[in-house]
């Protein structure tokens, strides 16, 4: 999971009254932070961009819940959140992190509640947009894989 914080920056792009709905170009700068996304270049990350929209938690909200159909793909821009699984400690995600991609990779119900640990800001990028994302840039594919390996094994030391 990522050590890498992209709060300021959002917070940056959120201060010039950016916060909501689609996210132009003046977010690029912070999806450049997230780990996902480090090897697009700008061009590549507008385009992200373009697909995604934000949208705000207020703590103690379920983002994602267990058991629900996905659809939507979720990174933590700014705030934190923890992963309540069916068995073994909850686990939290930071800023840059992301969240809700199983239920659309694979077609099933979420696996874990998702809630907002303190306020937080998403981006969120619809089902549809996150399989063409998927299928136009391997390099986010492959990041994802890397994390989802990564946390497979984590898994497996908890249980
Ligand atoms: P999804 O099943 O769509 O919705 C719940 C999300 O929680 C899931 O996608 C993952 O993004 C996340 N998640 C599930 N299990 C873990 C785990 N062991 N570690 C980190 N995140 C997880």
């Amino acid at each position: 999971m990522s050590q890498l914080a992209a709060g300021p920056a959002a917070r940056t792009a959120m201060s010039v009254g950016r916060e909501t709905r689609g996210m132009g170009s003046d977010w690029v700068p912070v999806l450049a932070e997230v780990p996902l996304f480090a090897s697009l270049s700008r061009r590549h990350l507008k385009r992200v961009a373009k697909l995604a929209r934000t949208r705000r938690f207020a703590s103690g909200t379920p983002i994602v819940r267990r058991g629900e159909a996905g659809a939507a793909f979720f990174v933590l821009l700014d705030g934190a959140a923890r992963v309540l699984l069916p068995k073994g400690r909850p686990v939290r995600l930071r800023s840059g992190d992301f969240f809700g991609e199983m239920a659309l990779l694979d077609d099933s119900p979420r696996s874990a509640d998702v809630i907002a640990d303190g306020e937080v800001l998403v981006m969120t990028i619809s089902r549809s947009a996150f399989g063409k994302l998927l299928r136009s840039e391997p390099a986010i594919a492959n990041e994802l894989l890397r994390t989802l390996a990564a946390r497979l094994r984590a898994a497996e030391k908890t249980v």
